[in-house]
């Protein structure tokens, strides 16, 4: 075996910069103790596709190097952000769990209303939201129930990517993103610009999106309290420690009786909540409890 790429080095024959176990788990900490995202360190070939670019980018012959720059170089924190939007899975699309959106509209929408009659606002946030279809399917919902017609309603999106929150802003979506998403919608709150689909004004108004990385908790206040938080699909990459963090994060921006809402595959069995199950006719979500709520 050629020692130089036995090392750490480049390796002529896969065109990469290979690493090594100790290099993996030292890259592995810096991310997780800044935004929770785990990688595995039996994915020794995910981060080699994924940061391998730009290590060649950076000039660099091994992890080791760039992990230096990114502990203790003026620019490593930076760097720290470029390396957290090679590792992150964006995908998302308008509808998705359809069912437990059914839920929240049938089930959760109408209590929120009632709890909400006096203050007249209804407010939901989208943590994670990527590109934007979440924050955007919810606002539909919202816009077509006749309760919230006096309502002051907003639903914010907010993500650790400055990328796909910049697309969220600009709400151009191309074909993938409508794949279960009903004609209908597509055909009331879109319009055609050039094989892409722009969403109506109105509905774009209702919404605002900000980066925010989920692990800075004390942040979350200024988004206000929440009725209901939308977080799916995103825990599931975190940490133990992570979610916890989060999670927690969550129980103070939501008002008694709001609630959380996780993707399908995910759940709290592992987490110390303060939330309470509620079983829905057609989903299982989180809500923080009325009374007795405050620490
Ligand atoms: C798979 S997408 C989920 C999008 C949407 N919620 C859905 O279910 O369709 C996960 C998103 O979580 C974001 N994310 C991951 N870790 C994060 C963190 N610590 N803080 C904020 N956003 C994070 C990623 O950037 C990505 O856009």
């Amino acid at each position: 075996m050629n020692s130089s790429w036995s090392n750490g080095r480049y390796d002529p024959f896969a065109g990469t910069v290979r690493i090594q176990p100790d290099e993996a788990r030292l890259l592995r900490e810096v991310v997780e103790s800044y935004c929770g995202l785990r990688v595995g360190l039996d994915a020794p070939f995910f981060l080699e596709r994924r940061v391998g670019p730009r290590l060649e980018a950076l000039g660099m012959t091994s992890y080791r190097d760039y992990y230096h720059f990114l502990k203790y170089d003026p620019a490593g924190e930076a760097e720290l952000v470029e390396l957290v939007e090679r590792l992150t899975t964006h995908e998302t699309y308008f509808f998705r769990e359809l069912y437990q959106l059914e839920a929240f509209r049938d089930d959760v929408l109408p209590e929120l209303v009632e709890r909400a009659r006096r203050r007249k606002r209804i407010l939901l946030w989208s943590a994670g939201c990527s590109t934007g279809e979440e924050v955007y399917t919810l606002a539909m919902i919202l816009k077509e129930e006749p309760s919230l017609a006096d309502f002051r309603v907003r639903v914010i999106g907010s993500d650790i990517s400055r990328k796909v929150v910049a697309r969220a802003r600009q709400a151009y979506f191309g074909p993938s993103s409508f794949r279960a998403m009903d004609e209908t919608y597509r055909k009331r709150y879109f319009q055609e610009v050039k094989g892409r689909f722009r969403l109506r004004d109105d509905v774009r108004s209702m919404c605002s999106f900000g980066q925010l990385n989920l692990m800075d908790t004390e942040r979350f206040r200024v988004l206000g309290t929440c009725d209901a938080i939308f977080c799916r699909n995103v825990l599931m990459y975190l940490s133990p420690t992570a979610r916890n963090r989060i999670v927690d994060g969550f129980y103070d921006a939501l008002h008694p009786g709001g609630y959380l809402f996780l993707g399908h595959s995910e759940s709290l069995l592992h987490v110390h909540t303060r939330f309470e199950i509620v079983q829905l006719e057609k989903d299982l979500v989180y809500r923080k409890p009325i009374e007795g709520s405050e620490r």
